[in-house]
C-alpha cells in the first residue's frame, strides 16, 4: 500500500434514512410505498437491493437521490437535513454528489451522445466547450468515444446503458443510484455494465442498484431484501473496514505536497 493513503474516513457514513415513510394519496385510497424505513449507508458501500415488484424500491431510490420528498421521517446526506431544504438547493446537491442510471437508459432521444453525457454538467459552471471535453473524456473511459455523435437510437441497448452510466459519472458523483440499470440488457451487455460499476465502485464511490437478478449480488458489500415497503433482510458480504476508499480522498494540501516531492525528486535526477 501507498505511503500516502489515509484510511481513516472509510466507515463514514454518507446516507442516513430515519423513520422514513412515503404515502400515496390520501383517506381510503392512501398507500404507503415506505413504511418508517431506516438506513445507513456508509462510505464505498455496493448495495443491492432486491424485492417484489411494488415493495417501494424505486420509491427508496427516487428519495435518496431527491428526487422525491418522504411524507415524514428525515434524510441525512452528508449529515445535512436534505429532507427539508429548497427544491433549489436540492437540484444543486443532486447535480453535485448524485449519478442515476435507469432501466431505459432514459437518454434524450434528439441529441447526440455526447450532448446526453454532458448534460449533468449543466450545473458545474464550465463553458460549453469544457463540457463536451468532459463528455468525451467520459465516453472515452467507457470505450465509446467513437459513438460521441450518433444519436441514442442508432446505438444497442448495452452500449446505449454505459453511455448513461458516463453521464451518471460525469460530474464525479460520489453516490450512483441504478434502478434496474441491466433489466433491459442481454447477459453480455449485463456483464459490461456490471464491470463498469465494479470498476467505479472500486474508486470508491458508493453505489445502490435495485435488481431482480440474484446473479448480480456477487458484486454487491451488501445485500438487502424488501417486502411491503421495509426491509426484510440486510446482509453485509464485505466488513465496513474493507470497504473501498475514494481515490480524491487526499487533501488538496497532500496532493500539493505530493507533486512538490516528485519535483524535487525530478530536480534531484537531473543534476
Ligand atoms: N406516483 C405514484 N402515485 C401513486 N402510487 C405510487 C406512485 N409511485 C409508486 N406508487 C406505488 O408505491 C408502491 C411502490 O412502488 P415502487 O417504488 O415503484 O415499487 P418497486 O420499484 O419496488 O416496484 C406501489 O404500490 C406503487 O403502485
Ligand atoms: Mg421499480
Amino acid at each position: 500500500m501507498g505511503e500516502e493513503t489515509t484510511n481513516t474516513n472509510t466507515n463514514e457514513t454518507i446516507i442516513k434514512l430515519e423513520e422514513i415513510s412515503k404515502r400515496f394519496g390520501y383517506g381510503d385510497a392512501a398507500s404507503y410505498a415506505l413504511k418508517n424505513f431506516n438506513l445507513e449507508v456508509k462510505r464505498g458501500e455496493f448495495i443491492m437491493i432486491m424485492g417484489p415488484s411494488g415493495c417501494g424500491k424505486t420509491t427508496l431510490l427516487n428519495i435518496i437521490g431527491l428526487l422525491d420528498t418522504p411524507t415524514t421521517g428525515r434524510y441525512l446526506l452528508n449529515d445535512e437535513l436534505a429532507s427539508r431544504i429548497s427544491a433549489r438547493r436540492q437540484a444543486r446537491l443532486r447535480a453535485k454528489k448524485i449519478g442515476f442510471v435507469f432501466q431505459n437508459f432514459n437518454l434524450i432521444p434528439d441529441l447526440s451522445i455526447i450532448e446526453n453525457v454532458s448534460l449533468p454538467l449543466v450545473y458545474s459552471g464550465y463553458h460549453k466547450t469544457r463540457r463536451l471535453i468532459k463528455a468525451s473524456e467520459a465516453l472515452d473511459r467507457f470505450n465509446m468515444k467513437e459513438k460521441e455523435y450518433y444519436l441514442p437510437f442508432q446505438l444497442s441497448g448495452g452500449q446505449q446503458q454505459r453511455a448513461a452510466i458516463a453521464r451518471a459519472i460525469v460530474s464525479h458523483p460520489e453516490i450512483i443510484l441504478a434502478d434496474e440499470p441491466t433489466g433491459n440488457l442481454d447477459s453480455r451487455s449485463s456483464a459490461t455494465v456490471m464491470e463498469e460499476l465494479k470498476r467505479i465502485h472500486s474508486e470508491g464511490n458508493t453505489i445502490i442498484m435495485v435488481t431482480h437478478n440474484p446473479a448480480l449480488t456477487s458484486y454487491a458489500t451488501r445485500v438487502i431484501n424488501m417486502l411491503d415497503g421495509t426491509i426484510d433482510t440486510d446482509i453485509k458480504t464485505v466488513k465496513d473496514s474493507d470497504l473501498p476508499v475514494p481515490v480524491e480522498r487526499k487533501t488538496p494540501r497532500k496532493i500539493f505536497k505530493k507533486r512538490k516531492k516528485n519535483k524535487s525528486k525530478k530536480k534531484k535526477g537531473k543534476k
